[in-house]
């Protein structure tokens, strides 16, 4: 196994922090020389953070590419964009690849299925996108020591190690030794935005687990949006949970409205805390909250009729629903 070198204190400050950055753009430098490296930037903290360290040591040298599959978070995207475009000045590309998604995604119901295509998808988008390039000889991945620990961990969903042959690239991997708390220091001391650098864990397959079942185009913009409802009221909470989202399940909803009745969805609500994510318990939401983001999704959320609240403990139920 790879192993963290003993003479990596752990990063607990920003002296410390700064000290990191300064041997790894040294060092980032060093390696590169005047080559390209490219990057697959999801807007997760781990990308995040390679990235701003990469474009510290290299500049445009970096490109990152953005693939938007449709299935994150509302703002994301743009907020990809601004803070690495308008505010790093990185070389970004990003691409709107939603529509292919869920062509690809169109009446597959079983979880794993949808996570394969995903992944999938995924990688041919970011090939395509990598073909077009000339003068790269490195591929950046934001791996950080607990994706080292534990091999088979989840990332291995989203990593993009998985590139056709073709491609030869020479791994730059610069916050491989950390741990995520070193590497949320790191990025607050590169500068990122707090909100990025400290977000909550969301999965590889975004929304496309949490839109139950065969994904459609209506069900799933109902989920962001009421998914950022949920953030939004829950970020509110001095004492925040580990997780905090929303789902739409597969099921008719039946609602009422002027006297007619109508077929809708049922939004479900679910904040856990966890430290490992192996097991998890349903974090206790203040019933001001709860009533708050039942009243906005019913009022901001067209299609949603009905709010329910998830309070299961892992095990038995997972933490996602798929
Ligand atoms: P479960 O649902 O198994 O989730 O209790 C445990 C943790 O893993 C996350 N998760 C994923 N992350 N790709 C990811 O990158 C995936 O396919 C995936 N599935 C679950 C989940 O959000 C939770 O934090």
């Amino acid at each position: 196994m790879d192993k963290r070198p003993a003479s990596l204190k752990r990063i607990t400050t920003k002296k410390a922090a700064d000290r990191f950055i300064d041997q790894q753009v040294k060092a980032i430098k060093e390696r590169v020389g005047d080559k390209k490296v490219l990057l697959a930037l999801s807007g997760g903290v781990d990308s995040s953070v390679c990235a701003a360290l990469l474009i510290k040591a290299i500049g445009k040298q970096l490109v990152c590419v953005h693939v938007n599959h449709g299935l994150l978070r509302k703002g994301e995207p743009e907020q990809v964009i601004e803070v690495f475009r308008n505010n790093l000045g990185a070389d970004l590309r990003y691409v709107d690849a939603s529509k292919l998604f869920l062509k690809e995604l169109k009446g597959v119901d079983d979880p794993e299925t949808k996570r394969k295509i995903i992944g999938k998808v995924f990688i041919d988008v970011f090939a395509k996108e990598a073909k077009k390039l000339k003068g790269v000889k490195f591929l950046a991945q934001g791996t950080i020591y607990p994706d080292i620990l534990e091999s088979k961990g989840v990332k291995a969903h989203h990593n993009v190690g998985g590139l056709p042959k073709e491609f030869d690239f020479e791994l730059v991997e610069p916050v491989k030794y950390l741990y995520k708390d070193e590497v949320r220091i790191v990025g607050e001391a590169l500068g990122l935005p707090k909100k990025m650098v400290y977000r909550q864990p969301f999965p590889g397959p975004g929304l496309g687990v949490r839109c139950v079942g065969a994904i459609t185009k209506d069900r799933l913009e109902a989920l962001r949006e009421a998914d950022a409802i949920v953030r939004e009221e829950i970020d509110k909470l001095k004492d925040k949970p580990w997780q905090y989202f929303c789902v739409i399940p597969d099921l008719k909803s039946t609602g009422i409205k002027d006297g007619k009745r109508y077929m809708g969805w049922a939004a479900i609500i679910r904040a856990i805390n966890t430290k490992d994510a192996v097991t998890a318990k349903s974090y206790e939401i203040p019933y001001k909250t709860l009533y708050k983001i039942r009243d906005r999704i019913i009022k901001e959320v067209p299609g949603i009729n009905r709010v329910l609240w998830d309070f299961s403990d892992k095990p038995v139920s997972t933490i996602e629903w798929e």
